[in-house]
């Protein structure tokens, strides 16, 4: 059975006391009991904070982004070897806030992905579509090249039993538009399909996380889907209560 996940992307958001107090008010209200694997990913400046603050506890952490390159001249950059040297468990790769504001193609997101579970990390591959993709009924042909372009290389069919998936329509990401249940449960079996082409195994067991605009009121319904193995939230897991309320719908 996959083990749910609820994951809070903070993007470029915190201060070290605000990242203090929503920290200490996850850790006081996260009952691991409840099944369900809560991670944080804060800014990079704020990862030795966190690593100290969650250091024994069961809450994981990771980055927002990692570099394709092992190391060398590339002034701003942070290697996959840097983040499992400081004890990151996650990283997303593929964010469509840096596909889009940052242009990170399907090829160099791919290779992000692979040089992570190499180092040893375990990537969060996001994918999604835009609304006007969407509207040109283009959304599966999107989904399938961000996935084709990892699965067509070796090392990333191998590499992707160390990943989870978030499906993150573009449209909805900050939005406060959801899709609909029913809208995101058919991406996700899409998703799943495409990946069992490969191997039926790392399909069913691969998670599939939803993200774009999820908040408590809107995650139940979300979460009862049968693809849907759990969130990636932004805006609302920098609300310690809101962010705590969606984990425990998530409860198989
Ligand atoms: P949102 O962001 O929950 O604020 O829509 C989700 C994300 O970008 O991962």
């Amino acid at each position: 059975m996959r083990q749910p996940l609820v994951a809070g992307n903070w993007k470029m958001h915190g201060s070290r006391e605000s990242i203090n107090a929503l920290l200490r008010k996850i850790m006081a209200d996260y009952d691991a009991a409840c099944g369900v694997e809560l991670a944080v990913f804060p800014p990079y400046t704020y990862l030795q904070q966190v690593q100290e603050l969650l250091s024994n506890t069961p809450i994981r952490w990771g980055a927002q982004n990692v570099s394709s390159e092992t190391s060398g001249a590339f002034t701003g950059e942070i290697s996959a070897e840097m983040l499992q040297d400081f004890g990151c468990h996650y990283v997303l790769v593929g964010h469509s806030e840096r596909r889009r504001l940052f242009g990170e193609d399907n090829l160099l997101v791919a290779m992000k992905f692979i040089r992570a579970a190499k180092t040893g990390l375990f990537p969060i591959l996001c994918v999604g579509e835009t609304l006007e993709e969407r509207e040109a009924g283009n959304t599966e042909q999107v989904i399938q090249q961000q996935l084709l372009a990892l699965l067509d290389i070796s090392d990333g069919r191998e590499q992707l039993r160390r990943g989870v998936i978030a499906y993150e329509p573009v449209w909805a990401i900050g939005t406060g538009i959801t899709a609909t249940p029913d809208q995101a449960q058919q991406v996700h079996a899409f998703i799943r399909k495409i990946i069992a082409k490969n191997d039926e195994n790392v399909a069913q067991q691969l998670r599939i996380l939803y993200g774009g605009s999820i908040k408590a009121s809107n995650a139940e319904a979300i979460f009862a889907m049968p693809d849907i193995d759990g969130g990636l939230v932004g805006g609302a897991s920098l609300d310690a209560k809101e962010f705590i309320e969606i984990t425990n719908l998530c409860k198989r």
